[in-house]
C-alpha cells in the first residue's frame, strides 16, 4: 500500500514508460520481407507443462512440410531452451535474458503455452511470459481465426496485443484507505496500426465486413478512441461494411445463430480480444482447437492458445496431449512467412484428421492416441492429399 503522493509519482513514470513506447512504435520501420531473406530462422520454444511435447510434434511436422527448404539451407529451426517457469522464477524475469536474447535472434517463433503465476501460486507473481513476449518484440496484432463450415462460421479476430488493460496490468497499486487501481491504455499510434492490419487483411481476403468491439459508451477515453481510430481506417476502405458493437452485445451476438454467420472480421482491444476468441473457439472445437499468431514488423510468434495443463504431466498423461491448437499455430507461422501452399496442405489435414475421417481421437488420457500418433496421423494424412 502507497500514499498519494508516491502514487502520482509512480503515475508519472508510467505514462512516461508509455511515451517512449510511442516514439518506439513511431521510429519502426516496415514489416519484414521474407522473400529477401536468405534464410529464416524459427525459434522453438516448449515452454511449460505439455508445451515442450506438442511443439516437438508441431516442430516434426513443419521440418515434414518444409524438409527442402530445410535441406537448402533456407530455413532453419532452432531450439530455445530456459523459457520454463523454474528458469523464469530463479531469475525473477518474466523472460531470462538470455533467452531473450536467443529470441531476438530468429525471425519468427514458435512457442508452447507457458505457466502464468498468479498471487496465491507456489510461484512468485511475476509477470506472464506471453504478455512479457508480446511487449518485448512488439508483436501488436493478435490474429486468431475460427472457422466452422458446417455452421458458415468464417471469423478472423483481431486482438491488440500491446495495449488496453494488459501494458500496465503489472503496474497497478494500491493506495491508502483500501483503493487498488490499474490502468488501462489506448494510443492512437497503437490503435491505428492494428487497425490498418485489420481492413488490409479484410480487403486482400476479400472479407467485405469489419465488426469493432468495444465499451465505448462506459470507458470513454481509451475504448472512445479505439473505436473513432478504427472508424477513421475503416473509411479508407469503402468497399467494406463497418459496424461497430459494445462488447456484452457481441459476445451475446456469436451464439445468435441467424447473426453470426454475417460476420468476418473483428478488430478489438487486447482484454475484449482475449475473452471472446476463446467464446470463438468454443465454438470450433475449444481453445484446444485454435490457433493464434502475435505479429509486429520485425518479429511474429505462434502459439496454441490454450495453457500448460501442468496436471497431465502430474499424471504421466503429457504423452497424449493434444497437439492441435499448436498445430493451427503452424499453419498461420507458414503462411506468415511465405509458404502458403504448405499452410494450406496441413489445414486442410488437420480439417480432414479432426473434423472429418476422425481415424484417430486424441483425448488427453490413454482412451485416444498420443501426440505422436497423432503427428504421424496428419502427416500420413498430407501424403494423401
Ligand atoms: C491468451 C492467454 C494469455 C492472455 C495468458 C496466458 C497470458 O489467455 O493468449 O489468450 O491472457 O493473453
Ligand atoms: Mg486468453
Amino acid at each position: 500500500m502507497i500514499n498519494t503522493n508516491e502514487a502520482l509519482q509512480r503515475f508519472e513514470k508510467l505514462i512516461e514508460l508509455q511515451r517512449s513506447r510511442v516514439q518506439a512504435m513511431k521510429a519502426q520501420g516496415d514489416f519484414v520481407d521474407y522473400s529477401s531473406l536468405d534464410k529464416i530462422i524459427i525459434g522453438v520454444c516448449g515452454g511449460d507443462g505439455i508445451g515442450p511435447v506438442i511443439t516437438h510434434e508441431a516442430e516434426r511436422v513443419l521440418r515434414f512440410l518444409l524438409s527442402e527448404q530445410v535441406a537448402a539451407g533456407k530455413i532453419e529451426f532452432r531450439r530455445i531452451d530456459g523459457l520454463t517457469i523454474e528458469n523464469r522464477v530463479a531469475c525473477m524475469k518474466a523472460i531470462p535474458d538470455d533467452v531473450l536474447a536467443q529470441l531476438k535472434e530468429c525471425h519468427v517463433i514458435l512457442k508452447g503455452p507457458t505457466t502464468t503465476p498468479r498471487a496465491g501460486d507456489p510461484w512468485p507473481n511475476i509477470e506472464s511470459a506471453n504478455v512479457a513476449m508480446r511487449k518485448e518484440l512488439d508483436l501488436f496484432a493478435n490474429v486468431r481465426p475460427v472457422k466452422v463450415p458446417s455452421l458458415g462460421i468464417d471469423w478472423t479476430f483481431f486482438r491488440e496485443n500491446t495495449e488496453g488493460a494488459y501494458t500496465l496490468g503489472s503496474f497497478g497499486f494500491e493506495v491508502e484507505d483500501g483503493i487498488s487501481l490499474d490502468f488501462t491504455v489506448t494510443t492512437t499510434e497503437g490503435t491505428l496500426r492494428i487497425a490498418r492490419m485489420a481492413y488490409e487483411y479484410a480487403h486482400k481476403n476479400h472479407k467485405n465486413h469489419v465488426s469493432i468491439v468495444t465499451k465505448a459508451n462506459i470507458v470513454k477515453a481509451t475504448d472512445g478512441k479505439f473505436l473513432s481510430l478504427c472508424q477513421q481506417v475503416a473509411a479508407e476502405y469503402p468497399e467494406i461494411t463497418t459496424d461497430d458493437w459494445y462488447i456484452d452485445i457481441m459476445t451475446a451476438k456469436l451464439v445468435d445463430e441467424k447473426r453470426r454467420r454475417d460476420f468476418r472480421v473483428f478488430v478489438l482491444p487486447n482484454l475484449y480480444g482475449d475473452i471472446i476468441t476463446d467464446e470463438a473457439a468454443e465454438f470450433q472445437g475449444g481453445v484446444g482447437t485454435a490457433g493464434s499468431a502475435n505479429l509486429g514488423k520485425r518479429y511474429a510468434m505462434f502459439e496454441a492458445i490454450h495453457g500448460s495443463a501442468p496436471r497431465m504431466v502430474e499424471e504421466g498423461r503429457a504423452n497424449y496431449a493434444d497437439p492441435c491448437s499448436i498445430l493451427r499455430a503452424s499453419v498461420l507461422l507458414l503462411s506468415h512467412i511465405g509458404y502458403q501452399e504448405q499452410a494450406d496442405k496441413l489445414e486442410a489435414a488437420l480439417d480432414k484428421c479432426m473434423f472429418e475421417e476422425k481415424a484417430m481421437t486424441i483425448t488427453g488420457r490413454n482412451t485416444g492416441c498420443t501426440t505422436e500418433d497423432f503427428g504421424n496421423y496428419v502427416m500420413q494424412t498430407i501424403e494423401s492429399l
